[in-house]
C-alpha cells in the first residue's frame, strides 16, 4: 500500500490534514518532526507534507526535521511553517513581517498564475485561509513563486525539478476554495498516488491479519454500543466468529430504550453476554454528588463487573479495545505503547487473564470507522450515533443520582431527540441531549402551584469537542420540545436552553 508521510511541526490543523489525504484514498500517517531518516527511509513515503506550526523557523530552537530529508528523491509539500521551512532550510531567507505587510490572518484571495504542477488546473483569483506573521522574504536557488496574496508575494512556491512544492495558506481548510484540489494535484499529480486506500480494502485486509495473528485463539471485548466499539467488535467477529465474546455492561445509566437497541443492532452478529447491573450501579452511586467521585465509581464498578463476567469466560489470548487514530496521536509520539486507559470504561482491567491487547481501529480516523461499519453491514442508526460520555447520564443528572431523575431525563431526551430528528437537525448538531438540574422551581400547572425541577436542553456544534459554540436552533422547535416535555413528562415545570460556548462551559454538565 502506498503511503504519505507527514511531519508534525505542532500546527493545529494537523489531524485535518492527514484526513484530508486519506479522503482522497490515499493512507498517510502523522509522525514527529524529529523522525529520524532511517525510519522515513523505512517508511518508505511515496510523499512528504510538513505541517504549519506555531514557531519561526528563524528561531535557534524551532522544530527542523533531518535535512537530508530533501535528499530523498520524495516529492514534499510544505504548509505554512513548513513552507517556510523548506524556504529557510534549502537556502532562501524567511523574516517576521512588519505591521500590515505579508503578515495575514483569515481569508485572503490568492492569485494562481496556473505555472506549476500543483495548480495544474487552477488558474486566476481563489480564496485561501491564512494565519502567518512570518513570510519569505528571499526564495531559494530552483524555486518561483507561484501564487501571490495582496499581503503576501509568497502565497506558494514550487521548484518542479526537485519536486518540492510549499503553500503559505492552509488547503486543508475549508475555508480554501480549491484546497481539496490543491492537495489532490500533489497527490496524484505530483507523488502518483493510485488511489489504494479504501475502507473495502482494509476490512479485507485486516480480517485477514487478525486471522493470521489470532490463529485458533480467543479475544474478549467490552462493548458500550458506541460506534468504536461496535465496529471494533463486528470486525473482529467476521474474522474470528464466537472466538470474540463481547461484554456489554448496562450500567442503567443508558438513554430511553438504548440497552435494547444496542441488544438488537449487535446480540445477532456477536456472541454478546449482556450484564444489566442497574442496581448495583445505583447502589454504589447513592448519595454521591461530587461529578469526579461519579466517574471514578462508575469506572470502578464498570471495570469490576467485566472482570467478573471475564472470569466465567475464562482465558482469553486477545483483549480487544477500540482505540482509533486520533488518540493514538494525542498520546504523543505515535509508536509509544498506546493502551487508551478507555476512556470510557476508567481503565484497564487487572484481573483478567489475557496475553495481549490488540486494537483494530488504531490506524483509523472517526469516519473511517463509520465508513468502515457500513461495510461491515452495521445499521445507520449505531454508525452514525453522537457521542455519548461512558459515565452515560449519570453526568448529565446534576447532583445526586436517583432511578426516578434517571427516568424523569430519559423522557425528556428521547422528545429532545425525536424533535430534532423530525426537524432535521439530528445530523448537522454535533451533540445534543438533555440534562437535569437538581435545582426545583415554582410553576403554575392548571390552576395549581408546582414546585418541580428544570430540565436544561444542550445543543453544540464542534469539529473536535475541544472547543464548541452552541447550536443556533430554531425558536418554534425549542417551543415545541419545551411544550411537549412539561406536559409529557412528569416532575418538570420548566425548560431551559444552554447558551454557553465551550470554553468557559464543558459540553456535558459535570
Ligand atoms: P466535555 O464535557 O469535556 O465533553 O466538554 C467533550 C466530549 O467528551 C465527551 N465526554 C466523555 N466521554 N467519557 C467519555 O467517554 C467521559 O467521561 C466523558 N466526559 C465527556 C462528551 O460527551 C463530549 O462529546
Amino acid at each position: 500500500m502506498q503511503k504519505v508521510l507527514i511531519l508534525d511541526f505542532g500546527g493545529q490543523y494537523n489531524q485535518l490534514i492527514a484526513r484530508r489525504v486519506r479522503e482522497q484514498n490515499v493512507y498517510c500517517e502523522l509522525h514527529p518532526h524529529g523522525m529520524s531518516i532511517e525510519a522515513i527511509r523505512n517508511f518508505d513515503p511515496i510523499g512528504i507534507i510538513f505541517t504549519g506550526g506555531p514557531g519561526s523557523v528563524y528561531l535557534e530552537d524551532s522544530p527542523k526535521p533531518d535535512p537530508q530529508v530533501f535528499e530523498l528523491g520524495v516529492p514534499i509539500l510544505g504548509i505554512c511553517y513548513g513552507c517556510q521551512l523548506m524556504a529557510q532550510m534549502l537556502g532562501g531567507s524567511v523574516t517576521a513581517a512588519q505591521e500590515d505587510t505579508a503578515r495575514e490572518y483569515g481569508k485572503a484571495p490568492a492569485f494562481f498564475d496556473g505555472s506549476c504542477a500543483l495548480f495544474a488546473s487552477i488558474g486566476g483569483e481563489s480564496m485561501t485561509w491564512m494565519s502567518h506573521g512570518d513570510y519569505i522574504a528571499a526564495l531559494p536557488d530552483g524555486f518561483s513563486a507561484a501564487a501571490q496574496s495582496a499581503a503576501c508575494p509568497t502565497a506558494a512556491i514550487c521548484d518542479e525539478k526537485r519536486n518540492f512544492y510549499g503553500v503559505q495558506f492552509h488547503p486543508e481548510v475549508q475555508h480554501t476554495e480549491r484546497g481539496r484540489e490543491i492537495l489532490r494535484n500533489f497527490l496524484y499529480g505530483i507523488c502518483d498516488a493510485s488511489g489504494d486506500w479504501t475502507m473495502e480494502d482494509y476490512k479485507t485486509r485486516m480480517i485477514e491479519e487478525i486471522r493470521a495473528k489470532i490463529g485458533s485463539g480467543k479475544a474478549l471485548m467490552a462493548v458500550s454500543g458506541g460506534v468504536d466499539s461496535s465496529v471494533a467488535a463486528a470486525l473482529m467477529a467476521e474474522a474470528i466468529g464466537d472466538r470474540l465474546s463481547c461484554v456489554f455492561v448496562d450500567h442503567g445509566l443508558m438513554r430511553k430504550n438504548e440497552g435494547d437497541e444496542v441488544e438488537k443492532a449487535l446480540g445477532h452478529r456477536l456472541n454478546l453476554i449482556r450484564i444489566n447491573a442497574e442496581d448495583r450501579f445505583l447502589s454504589a452511586l447513592k448519595g454521591v454528588d461530587e461529578p469526579e467521585r461519579k466517574r471514578k465509581i462508575i469506572g470502578e464498578e464498570f471495570v469490576r463487573v467485566f472482570e467478573e463476567a471475564a472470569h466465567r469466560i475464562g482465558a482469553v489470548d486477545y483483549l480487544v479495545q477500540g482505540t482509533i487514530y486520533p488518540d493514538v496521536i494525542e498520546s504523543g509520539s505515535g509508536e509509544a505503547a498506546v493502551i487508551k486507559s478507555h476512556h470510557n470504561v476508567g481503565g484497564l482491567p487487572d484481573n483478567v487473564d489475557f496475553r495481549e491487547i490488540i486494537e483494530p481501529l488504531r490506524m483509523l480516523f472517526k469516519d473511517e470507522v463509520r465508513q468502515l461499519g457500513r461495510e461491515l453491514g452495521l445499521p445507520e442508526t449505531l454508525i452514525s450515533r453522537q457521542p455519548f460520555p461512558g459515565p452515560g447520564l449519570a453526568i448529565r443528572v446534576i447532583g445526586e443520582i436517583t432511578k426516578e431523575k434517571l427516568d424523569i431525563i430519559r423522557e425528556a431526551d428521547a422528545i429532545f431527540r425525536e424533535e430534532m430528528a423530525a426537524a432535521g437537525l439530528d445530523r448537522s448538531a454535533g451533540q445534543y441531549f438533555a440534562a437535569l438540574t437538581n435545582m426545583r422551581t415554582v410553576g403554575v400547572m392548571g390552576d395549581g402551584r408546582s414546585y418541580d425541577y428544570a430540565v436544561a436542553l444542550r445543543s453544540v456544534q464542534t469539529r473536535d469537542f475541544m472547543t464548541a459554540d452552541f447550536t443556533h436552533l430554531p425558536w418554534e422547535l425549542l417551543d415545541r420540545v419545551s411544550a411537549r416535555i412539561v406536559n409529557e413528562v412528569q416532575c418538570v415545570n420548566r425548560v431551559l436552553y444552554d447558551v454557553t460556548s465551550k470554553p468557559p462551559a464543558t459540553v456535558e454538565y459535570e
